[in-house]
């Protein structure tokens, strides 16, 4: 007896509808018109089901306090930065995790189902690790939630750091954050990247940094860190957010950073929306606008994945978790409009997201766990085009949440009909 069958539904990569069926919270076959009794059976009516959304780049720390104690008025890093270093003092261990649960509602919603966010440790007192460390408990059966120890006021720039970094990874906190771009100086900013990854070499830890998120074109930590991922052998364990500066380098020189990237497996996240909306503002016109050079990293064979960063918080006023929204605009950033090309957007909110996290089990393949989304169209790229309702989200075979498909009921010269706007439009 199976414990679901899902029928008819899309994969994917196409071809002509199939059921899933799920037996102990894992997908036991994929093929059309499975037989067999199972305790539930849900219609995808021909949608398109997908693994589940997978955010590489979050702040639940900070998400939801947007015009706490005041709008970032200039829009830029430092002006949300300082705001950030504003309402610290005020935050509380029960407030962090109380709008950290609502994100993540949010988020289950949409279907997303692996988050990797970045925790404050520069407050010794440490409340967002203590907040997101049982909002990760407690989240676990329905999602994946990753932390990561991230030094926001800089690793040497502030005395606390290097302690709170280490009480934040002897506590649970799982992967090793930086952002030397936020050092000093230069030299600094490397120093930090050298003592961050032997950290995470000790433990036997990720690393995840923020670095070079700036348009200066000589802000080259990620070269740094390409060359500790390699001196340390944590080839394939070593990512890289945002590397906004190689928007703005010389292509002579991202012409030897990108196979030395590739050598050290380095994973990549860019983070669009924020990227778009916070790179370029010293600029006059033209205008840079920010994003890492996502088309090449990928052609050169490296995993590059999207972020959301932000969700109403001092860096960004807007935002619904969406990671559709976040793979729409970083297809558009990037000029990536060939249909190959909007794949890999597809894959970056998804698949790909999923192997810079290292996530097990994961993916539409008998053995996996039965983590499924359905949405409202038929293909990804429908997908990016619609962002449509996620008619199911299932954890383990399990329906977490649901919705009606969306109808529009239209009246015109004084007729009324009803349709469906995200069925095929050509
Ligand atoms: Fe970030």
């Amino acid at each position: 007896m199976l414990d679901l069958i899902l029928r008819n539904a899309r994969l994917p990569d196409g071809g002509d509808p199939v059921d899933v069926a799920v037996k102990d919270g894992r997908i036991a076959e994929l093929r059309p018109e499975i037989d067999g009794q199972a305790a539930e059976t849900l219609d995808a009516g021909g949608h398109l089901v997908t693994p589940p959304f997978v955010d590489s780049h979050f702040h639940m720390d900070s998400t939801l306090t947007y015009g706490r104690p005041r709008v970032n008025e200039s829009g830029t890093l430092l002006e949300g930065i300082a705001l950030w270093a504003e309402l610290k003092p005020d935050l509380t261990a029960e407030a962090i995790k109380a709008r950290a649960l609502r994100l993540c509602r949010l988020s289950i919603a949409r279907g997303t189902l692996a988050v990797r966010s970045h925790v404050d440790v520069s407050d010794g007192r440490l409340p967002a690790v203590e907040a997101l460390l049982e909002v990760k408990r407690e989240l676990a059966p329905h999602l994946d939630l990753q932390l990561v120890a991230f030094p926001q006021d800089g690793f040497l720039r502030l005395p606390a750091a290097r302690a709170n970094l280490l009480r934040a990874l002897d506590l649970g906190v799982g992967v090793v954050g930086g952002i030397p771009h936020f050092e000093r100086t230069l030299a600094e900013g490397a120093e930090s990247v050298r003592q961050l990854c032997e950290i995470a070499a000790e433990r036997g830890l990720p690393v995840d940094m923020h670095c070079d998120e700036t348009d200066d074109p000589n802000s080259r930590h990620v070269e740094s860190l390409a060359c500790a991922a390699r001196r340390l052998g944590l080839e394939g364990r070593v990512t890289g957010s945002h590397l906004t500066s190689m928007h703005s380098m010389d292509d002579a020189y991202v012409a030897k950073l990108i196979p030395l990237m590739a050598e050290a497996e380095l994973k990549v996240v860019a983070n669009p929306l924020i990227n778009i909306t916070l790179q370029g503002r010293h600029d006059g016109y033209p205008k840079r606008r920010g994003m890492t050079r996502v088309k090449e990293l990928a052609a050169a064979g490296l995993d590059v994945a999207f972020g959301h960063d932000c969700v109403m918080d001092p860096w960004y006023g807007l935002g619904s978790h969406d990671m559709l929204e976040v793979a729409h605009m970083g297809l558009h950033v990037g000029q990536m409009t060939g249909r190959a090309e909007m794949r890999t957007c597809f894959d970056a909110v998804t698949t790909t997201g999923a192997r810079v996290l290292g996530l097990e089990g994961y993916g539409l393949a008998p053995g996996r766990r039965a983590d499924l989304v359905v949405l409202q169209c038929r293909d990804p790229i429908e997908a990016l085009r619609l962002r449509p309702p996620r008619l199911f989200v299932l954890r383990a075979g399990k329906v977490i949440a649901r919705c009606a498909p969306q109808r529009v009921e239209l009246s015109l010269g004084g007729e009324t009909e009803s349709f469906d706007p995200c069925a095929p439009a050509v």
